[in-house]
Parts: C-alpha cells; structure tokens; sequence
C-alpha cells in the first residue's frame, strides 16, 4: 500500500471526525512478520459496547483477550450483543492448524481459524495492533486484513534451569514472552551436573542432596586457578509449580518438554544416588558430589537394571505432569571414560554383541525410548544420540552445526535445528567491551535472522522431516532472571520471525523497524532487552591502497558523531573517515543532536608495518571463524580483548598454520607482537611455539625459533623482539597445540587456535 493512500486515509478520518481519542497504528508493526496484510479504510473501535462472540472450545482465548482489555487497556466487554463485535469462527477450510485470517472491519472483528491455536495466534497479532496501555474509553483499530500461517511447526525456546535456578514467576513470564512470538514448544533443562530441579515423589534425594549444590564457580570456566564462592545454592520446582507452569503455558497454546539428561550430564542425581554411577576400583565413587563448576563430568550413569530402574520411575512421575507428546532425554556430551573401565558396562557390551562405548550409549538410549514410546510419548536427543545408531522413533536436535540434523533427516527422523552457530543465545550478542560474561561465542541479531532452518544439504522430500528451529539458553554465566531476558531478547525475537515467517517476506530492515517498536512492549513488561541497534559498527576499507574507516549503526535514523584523537565525539559522520595515521576514533549516536543513544565506540587503528602488505594463508580459516578474512591479521585492528568470534580473530580447527606476509619494499623490523587466545574450556589452545623465517633484502634467509612459554591466561601474549632488519618477506609457522589432553574439556579431539592482528613495528 502506498503512502499516499495511508495519508487519504488519515485525512478521511480527520475530515469525518472518526478518530476517537486514540489514533490507530495505521502500519503494522507485527512480529513474527504475518504472510500477507492489507490495510483497509477505516477503523474498528473498541470500547465498553464491544461484545466478544465465541464457541465453547475456544472459551480459553476468549478469557486471554478478555482479560487482556481489562488488565492494560482498562475496558471491560459487554455482555450485550449489540453494536461492534469481536468474533471467534471454526474455519475448515483454513488448512494449516496454526493459521487464521484476521479481518478487521468498521463493525467487527472477525477471527476464524481451524483450531484454537490459529485463534490465540490472531488474537496475539490484534494485540500487537493496539496501544501498549490506555485508560481512554475508546480504541480505534485500524482495518485491515491479515491471512497468516507458520513457516515450521516446532517453534521452541529452550531454557536450562540447573546450572542457575530461576522462580516459577519468570518461567510465566518466559513463556509469556514465548507466546507473543507465537512460539510453541519450551524445552526445559531439568537437571544436570550442577543440578537436579523437578520434584520425584519416589526419590527424596533428589530434593534433598541433588538439588542443592555447596558453592558455584566464579568467573570464567577459562579464569584459572578456579574461585568458588562458598554459598550453598540450588531449589528445585515442586510438582505443584509443574502443574501450575504447565497449565500456564497450555492456556497460551506452549507445549512444555521437560528434559531428563542421560547417560551423561547427571552428576546431580549420582551424588543424590551414588549406585546410579559405574562401581569402579576406586574410592572417589563415595566423593562424588554436584558439581560446582561448568563442564563436561566423567560420572554418568551405569546401564544398571537399578538405573533403569530409577530413571522408569523418574520418568513415570515425568509423564504424569508434563501432557505433551515429547521427554527429552538428553543424550549429548557423555564421556565414555568410566564405561571403559566399569565390569557391568563391559559384561553388558559383550553379552548384547555391541562394538563398543558408543553402541552401549545407542542401547542405553533405545532401551529408555522403549519405555517412554511405552507411555506413548516420543523421544527427542541432542544430536550425540546418531553414534552408535539412532533410536527408532527419536527426534534429533542438531545442535554442533547442523550436520546432526542432515543425517538424521536422511534416516528419515524428525530433526529440530539448534545449531550453536545461530541458536545459542546465550552467546555473546555484540563487541561491546562491557557485555556481561558469557561462556563465549559471537552470535549478533542479524547472524540470528539470516537462519534458514533447512539445510542446504537436504533435498525437498528430506526437509519435511525438519520440524523447525529453536533457541537454547544455556545458563552457566546467567545468574539471574534480569540476564536471562538480555540474553533471549532480541535474539529470540528474530528467531520468531526465522521459524514463523516466509522468508520471502523477511527483510531486516524493515524487521529492525518493527523491533524499535516492539521494545516499547518490551519495556512496558519490565523486559530487560538488549538493545544494540544504536551501537555503532565501524569497517576499514581499503579504496585503492588508500585506507578509510567506515562508521555505522542498525538503525540510521539518528546522526553519528566521531572524533579522531580519542576526545568527545563533536564532528558530524558524513563519509568514511581517511585514516592516513595511528588514529583512536572514537564515536557516538545522537538523537536531535544531543541525547546520547546506544553505546559508546572506540576503536584504535594502529598503522603498524604490515598495514597494507600483501599477506597469505597455507590453510583457510575456519568458516565460522573468519568472518574479518585474512586481511584481519594485519589491518590496524587488534581483536575483543575477552572473546575471539569478531571479525578480527581468526580460527582455526586443529591446522598448522603458515603465515606468510610480503612488504611493498624493504622494511626495518624490530618486533612482531600477537595474541592467542587460550580458552581451554572451548577447545582453544595458545600454541607452544613458532618458527619465523624472514627472507632478507640480499635474499637471503634467516630462520628462528621463538617458544611461547606463559600459557596459563585466556589471552597468551607473543612479543618477539629482533634486531633491526631489513626484510622483504617473512614467514611465520605456527604449529597447532595438538591433541586435547586427557582430563581436559574436549580431551582427545582437536584443539583450536585463535590469533589476533600481527603487530610489526
Ligand atoms: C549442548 O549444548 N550440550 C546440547
Ligand atoms: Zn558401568
């Protein structure tokens, strides 16, 4: 619809009078973007005189809307059907369960859909057409038209309550958020290492021992040596909270998983339980205790009859609370180490003829499935359940790429995609210096909105098995409810748009337009959202040997100011600013010209030697790794002093790595200066030493040999002084660490290296 028309309408209305006290929002800004919308002339206007006309079966979302207008519009509907109306119709002809056409018209509302889902879903995109909160006796509403339908039918949030414990009034409050976005599935993280959060009637351990751990980790995983804070911590929800919280999320059309971790991630109910793990020959079996810390934990449990014992009647007491199809079992991250070592386990491989640990781990799982399909209810695992052959009826979750999602799909199961590449929002969400911590990763808005949950991979036939997408929140560094809603929002509010929406209809920015919008929401519901669209974002171009800096933010609609000396930005961004010496820029989004918005920036361009030289690569980097390219080694711009996902570090997976830099002409080096990043608990490993070779301007060649020694921190530091020399070209070998070590997260696979802008002076 053209602007034009909007404005004839506007006119109409103010010509005739019709406008009540409020305006309507005459462009929708719905999110998850519906499939089509067509704005009409006119307004509905809602108001004490408004009936709302329904069927038993949809009662539940009818009491929704109800008391919605009552709680922040302040209008109570009539009892009288009179004048305009809002009415519910059942629609066969609307094929998809969740789709609904939403016709507002001059004297009514008119909702149809086939089922109640479409009906609450159409009911959440007329709320977004209203104002935020009101106490005018009169609300216009906007005519239009709007026909809508989900892209995929999972659409889930995953949220893990063991690592941090979070009160029932969030988890509403969670899922309440989740519906708005019209999504559909919670998964929630019931117990791990570092706890065990659902009542189990038959096993008072768990409450007592499992659920509570004696102090928490502080800092970073990678922070060595490790501090603990000394306070007991932990709770669990009570089977009264479940029923609460599943009757919650059910009256907002939210299926609830609840996920019981086996074999692995189950230190909790083995220290409540210690039976439950493999009998060893060793004592420290009595010692095992929740885990206090983050990370992959060797003890899991033995395939016993007593454990499948125990997790049957767990699971009985699961399935008695929770009414949705799905029990997630986990599944991911077990070490075989005990299972080696155990008698039972290995008497087991022998007498079920199986190949080894990961076949035990395929029994293990296929047995539980067994039991759970017993129930009638279906299995999900996270995508480690495919080693050693996939249960018969389970649903995978691709969550280490989507390779997991590929396969399993292949084999003709049902798939949900949660790769950590776009799902994990728990991740780091921008470069600001000052974003709290988190376990690490880069994951920004706009990564999260470019998903496409089908792999490229998978032929038509096979991507029907991909049920949808879903984003997972990992809390290891989220301690409080204030952090888990900075972390999910907006990062799941793309999301929303990536599984509901037809990507033809997606376009981010006119999705950061609806975002700006739908914050008001957000922060009339005390969200704590991020808000990155102001920040500013800046590139080094390279125009023809001559470099510029470019500054920019998400949103444009505000002015940027700059500076290039490191004081208060006062100078007006209009192009990319010439950098033609070490400059430290520093910059900021001002609306009207003086209300500072967003975040401050800062950035040091250092016009060190290697500035502009020619630089080259014996290997790539990793593909998730090297989104600055190449060039990121020597432009000026030194990598996030915490976090190794920007665009300045590059990564790569287990290669030895030979870097070879060219200079335009004979240059005098006196030092090379680097950093690795050394994140064991990601895998990532400072190397441990790196041969040089520079070939000088007499063309000869000197080699040398520099070791790195000091290689506790998460930053290594490499300074390598020589003695000046004129050189043309240089060479640096960078050997990777090798194999993780037994006993470290990752142990056995290959490690990583990470390196920051090579520093020549
Ligand atoms: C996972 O992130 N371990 C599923
Ligand atoms: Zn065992």
């Amino acid at each position: 619809m053209k602007i034009q028309v909007y404005l004839k309408i506007i006119f109409l209305l103010i010509l005739f009078g019709c406008v009540k006290e409020t305006p309507p929002v005459v462009v929708p800004n719905i999110i998850p973007k519906p499939l089509s919308q067509e704005i009409k002339e006119g307004v509905f206007i809602l108001d004490k005189n408004t009936f709302l006309e329904y069927s038993k079966e949809h009662e539940k979302v009818a009491i929704f809307l109800t008391d919605y207008f009552k709680e922040n519009l302040n209008i109570v509907l009539s009892s009288d059907n009179k004048e305009g109306k809002i009415k519910f119709i059942t629609d066969n002809t609307i094929l998809n369960d969740e789709g609904y056409l939403l016709k507002i018209a001059k004297n009514q509302i008119l909702i149809s859909a086939k089922t109640t889902k479409g009906i609450f879903y159409a009911v959440q995109s007329l709320i977004q057409l209203l104002p935020l909160k009101s106490n005018l006796k009169q609300i216009s509403i906007q005519n239009l038209e709007i026909k809508d339908e989900p892209q995929f039918s999972y659409r889930g949030m995953h949220l893990d309550v063991a690592r941090h414990f979070f009160p029932v009034a969030f988890i509403k409050k969670f899922i309440n958020l989740m519906s708005i976005l019209k999504m559909n599935n919670f998964h929630w993280h019931l117990t791990d290492d570092q706890g065990w959060r659902i009542e189990i009637k038959k096993y008072p351990k768990l409450q007592e021992i499992a659920a509570y751990r004696k102090e928490t980790l502080i800092g970073h995983y990678s922070d060595k040596p490790h501090q603990f804070n000394g306070k007991k911590y932990g709770g669990y929800y009570t089977q009264k909270d479940i029923k609460e919280i599943v009757k919650y999320a059910s009256d907002r059309q939210i299926t609830i998983i609840p996920e019981i971790e086996m074999p692995g991630h189950s230190q909790a109910s083995i220290a409540a339980y210690p039976e439950l793990g493999c009998t060893l020959i060793s004592s420290s079996r009595d010692k095992i205790e929740v885990a206090t810390k983050w990370g992959i934990f060797e003890d899991i449990y033995c395939p016993k009859e007593s454990t499948f014992k125990f997790l049957e009647d767990v699971i009985d007491e699961v399935v008695a609370l929770f009414p949705g199809k799905y029990i997630h079992i986990g599944g991911d991250e077990a070490p075989k180490i005990n299972w080696e070592k155990c008698e039972n386990c290995q008497i087991l491989i022998k007498k079920e003829g199986l190949k080894d640990e990961h076949e035990l781990q395929s029994y293990f799982i296929t047995r539980m499935e067994k039991y759970i399909n017993s129930k009638g209810k279906q299995i999900i695992g996270w995508d480690e359940i495919l080693e050693g052959g996939l249960a018969p009826n389970a649903t995978v979750m691709s969550w280490r790429g989507t390779n997991g999602a590929v396969i399993a799909a292949k084999q003709k199961h049902d798939v949900i995609l949660t790769p950590q590449s776009h799902c994990y929002l728990n991740h780091y969400q921008s470069d600001n210096k000052n974003e709290p911590l988190t376990n690490g990763g880069y994951l920004p808005l706009q990564k999260v909105y470019s998903f496409n949950p089908i792999p490229p991979e998978l032929t038509k036939k096979e991507s029907k098995y991909v049920l949808g997408a879903q984003g997972n929140i990992w809390t290891e560094y989220i301690t409080n409810p204030k952090k888990i809603e900075y972390m999910a929002f907006p990062r799941a509010i793309a999301l929303s748009e990536v599984i509901w929406s037809d990507s033809k209809n997606k376009n981010y920015s006119d999705f950061i337009n609806r975002l700006e919008h739908f914050n008001k929401r957000l922060d009339v519901m005390n969200v704590n959202y991020a808000n990155h669209i102001y920040d500013i974002k800046g590139k080094l171009i390279d125009e023809n040997g001559k470099l510029f800096f470019e500054l920019k933010s998400t949103s444009n609609k505000f002015d940027i100011f700059y500076s290039k000396d490191g004081s208060n930005p006062t100078t007006l961004y209009e192009e990319p600013i010439l950098v033609d010496s070490t400059m430290y820029i520093k910059a900021q989004v001002y609306k009207s010209g003086i209300i500072k918005i967003g975040n401050p920036f800062e950035q040091k361009i250092n016009l060190h030697k290697a500035v502009g030289s020619k630089i080259s690569l014996n290997v790539t980097p990793h593909k998730a790794y090297n989104t600055g390219g190449t060039k990121a080694l020597i432009n000026g711009i030194s990598g996030n002093d915490k976090r190794y996902g920007d665009t300045e570090w590059l990564g790569f997976s287990g290669d030895d790595i030979e870097i070879t830099i060219e200079f335009d002409e004979p240059t005098e080096i006196n030092s090379i200066s680097t950093r690795f990043h050394n994140g064991n608990g990601q895998w990532i490993y400072a190397p441990k030493e790196i041969k040089f070779s520079f070939q000088l301007e007499d063309e000869k060649t000197v080699n040398y040999i520099e070791q790195i020694n000091n290689r506790d921190s998460l930053l290594v530091n490499f300074n390598y002084k020589i003695k000046a020399t004129k050189v043309i070209k240089m060479k640096m070998m960078i050997k990777n660490y090798g194999e993780i070590p037994i006993g470290k997260q990752g142990a056995g696979n290959k490690s990583w290296t990470f390196i920051d802008e090579i520093i020549i002076e």
